[in-house]
């Protein structure tokens, strides 16, 4: 009898448990800061806004870098440069221009705020 072709499987399955350990590694890595314990109610109506516009990139509540788009508690950028960047896109992300001023305020403040934990 032939051992080695017995045991195929065993090296098949070691394969794809690897494989998906990697793609989870990646897709969801490290960068993920705690969330902020207290939101004040701009910050809240941010953070609502934000779970319905940038939440599918931006994953974990900003909080998680992605493959497909950065933390946003880690960002090294401004609150202008986030201003333009939400407004008119960066990238592959598109420009959100409905927003009105007060939601974009909403959406800094909320920014703000994962950035004070991240420290
Ligand atoms: C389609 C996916 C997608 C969506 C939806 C999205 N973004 Fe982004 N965002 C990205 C990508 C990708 C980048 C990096 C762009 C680059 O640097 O080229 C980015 C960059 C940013 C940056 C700049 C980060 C830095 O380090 O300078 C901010 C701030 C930001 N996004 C906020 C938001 C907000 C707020 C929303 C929701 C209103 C949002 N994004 C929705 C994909 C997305």
């Amino acid at each position: 009898m032939n051992i080695k072709k017995k045991k195929w499987p065993i090296y098949l399955i070691a394969g794809l448990v690897v494989l998906v350990a990697v793609v989870m590694l990646v897709l969801f890595n490290s960068k993920n800061t705690p969330a902020p314990t207290t939101l004040s109610l701009t910050e809240a109506q941010g953070k609502t806004l934000f779970l319905a516009n940038c939440n599918s990139c931006h994953v974990g509540e900003g909080r998680q870098g992605s493959l497909i788009a950065p933390s946003l508690s880690t960002t090294k950028s401004d609150e202008a440069s986030w201003l333009v960047y939400i407004k008119n896109g960066k990238g592959v992300m598109p420009g959100f221009h409905s927003l009105s001023d007060q939601e974009l305020n909403g959406l800094v403040s909320y920014l703000k705020a994962i950035q004070k934990v991240a420290g």
